[in-house]
């Protein structure tokens, strides 16, 4: 399935240590608190899973010259969260977007960059506003609910960058998480 810039492809296997984390992962959404809340519980439980190896597959690992790659690794039945494996080659970027709802990142190899991006108005319309520029690098975690979240995300490092994506949202019936694409100027 090809949308937003993306490549999907969904994941028969999982190995047992992915399936161990969407079990804590299913645990801290349960627990039922607001969006920014739950980001930051999901994001506790997805840092110890950032160093193992194995967790994916050889096939949820590979890129794709062409795009960045989505493999969709779960979505929980009840539809209350979605989680992907993006790999991306050197220069590979998302648009500038955001989210129907909180999301948590995590890079398992390589580093990304993460620029962050305000909506202004003007007389002549809509443009963006550079905020915040966050590199992460294996290991490290971001997490963030909307509104205010809009941003871009790139492989800035000169090697294949994996990182996994947990969305408070059903990527099986939407297909991503994406709220918008933001396709407007951007002034310093
Ligand atoms: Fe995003």
């Amino acid at each position: 399935m090809h949308g937003f810039g993306m490549t999907t492809m969904r994941s028969e296997r999982s190995s047992p240590r992915l399936t161990e984390l969407t079990d804590v992962i299913r645990d801290r959404v349960r627990a039922g608190v607001d969006q920014a809340h739950t980001a930051d519980l999901v994001k506790e439980a997805l840092r110890p899973f950032l160093d193992v190896p194995g967790l994916l597959t050889e096939e949820q690992r590979r890129g794709d010259p062409e795009r960045y790659l989505q493999h969709v690794l779960h979505v929980e039945p009840d539809a209350s969260f979605s989680v992907v494996a993006l790999v991306w080659l050197p220069g590979q970027q998302t648009p500038v977007h955001d989210h129907v709802a909180w999301c948590v990142t995590g890079v398992y190899q390589g580093a990304e960059s993460e620029q962050h991006y305000r909506l202004c108005e003007s007389e002549r319309g809509p443009f963006l506003v550079p905020g915040e520029l966050a590199t992460n690098h294996a290991g490290e975690t971001c997490g963030f609910a909307p509104p205010g979240d809009i941003h871009r995300v790139r492989n800035c490092g000169t090697g294949t960058a994996i990182s996994l994506h947990v969305y408070g949202a059903d990527i099986g019936e939407l297909g991503t998480s994406v709220r918008r694409v933001y396709d407007l100027p951007v002034h310093e």
